[in-house]
């Protein structure tokens, strides 16, 4: 990433838990190449039951032992069910608990809906917000997306918030104005320190379980353009610092050259992330890019 600004301007500089800045001057134009860290989450989706999901983390942490919890964060999302079999067994440990959704009231009438502090009760620390299946099949829209957003925030959840184009939007020459669109919407109403706890998953929906992944140098270009949104939105020191995962068939065999483009700190994992051995390789994968 690249964000010129003449030396000459006034300029902030922070660090943060999740990355650092390196500072270089080419030219005459500062050139801020930021860090971040590796962010793999695994996104259950409607699979694995509470004893199902206790047996899979269960393995999972013997083989994740040896990656450092200062190079890559390690996130599960079970269904809300399973959440309560699988939170005793993370507790303390490297892999960090997800959920899959959150709703904008902390309670009420709102059947078959989950609220943030029950979530927080539940051992919770992440949540993902606007999947595209909750898009495409339950009726989710920007605006709902905002609103789960700030609730999550204000209950410090870490949202993981998800953006991305159909096919159809792909091939008419729509992904900018689609993305653009679901960042101005979804992130409405946030400022620059809000944003600075969120994770966007930038997910080309014609990639998700079909196997057909974006090209590394495909998804760099789109993420490079939501960080330039960003940008504009919130400040060229936020959005060097907000975190951009890539998901749509990521597995163990792509990991790594998706993550070693710049603008693509990790992953959002569907299929790949409801077996073990395979997920720890690819985080593997990940950290080796
Ligand atoms: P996939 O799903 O890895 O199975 O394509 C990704 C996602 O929907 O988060």
């Amino acid at each position: 990433m690249d964000f010129r600004r003449t030396a000459a301007e006034p300029w902030f500089f922070t660090g943060s838990d999740t990355g650092f800045y390196e500072i270089e001057y080419r030219n005459g134009w500062e050139i801020r190449q930021m860090s971040r860290k590796v962010i793999i989450a695994g996104n259950w989706k409607m699979n694995k039951t509470g004893s199902e999901g206790r047996a899979l983390v269960e393995a999972l942490l013997k083989e994740v032992a040896s990656f450092s919890e200062s190079e890559v964060d390690i996130v599960v999302c079970p269904p809300f069910t399973t959440l309560a079999q699988v939170a005793p067994v993370l507790a303390g440990t490297k892999v960090k608990l997800g959920a899959q959704n959150v709703h904008w009231a902390d309670n009420g009438a709102f059947t078959g809906e989950v609220s943030a502090p029950m979530l927080k009760e539940a051992g919770v620390e992440y949540v993902i917000i606007g999947h595209s299946e909750r898009r495409q099949y339950f009726g989710e829209t920007d605006e709902t997306v905002n609103r789960r957003l700030q609730a999550a925030l204000k209950a410090a959840l870490k949202p993981i918030v998800c953006i991305g184009e159909s096919l159809e939007e792909r091939e008419g020459g729509r992904t900018e104005a689609v993305l653009r669109q679901q960042i101005r919407g979804g992130f409405a109403g946030l400022d620059a320190a809000a944003m600075a706890g969120v994770v966007v998953a930038y997910e080309p929906v014609w990639a998700i379980g079909t196997g057909r992944t974006a090209t590394p140098e495909m998804a760099e270009e789109t993420h490079a353009f939501i960080r330039s949104e960003l940008a504009a939105l919130f400040g060229a020191e936020c959005a060097a610092a907000v975190r951009i995962q890539y998901g749509g068939s990521m597995k163990a065999a792509n990991a790594r050259e998706l993550v070693a483009q710049p603008d693509i700190d990790g992953g959002l994992i569907g299929g790949a992330a409801l077996e073990a051995a395979g997920f720890a390789k690819l985080i593997s994968e990940a950290l080796a890019r």
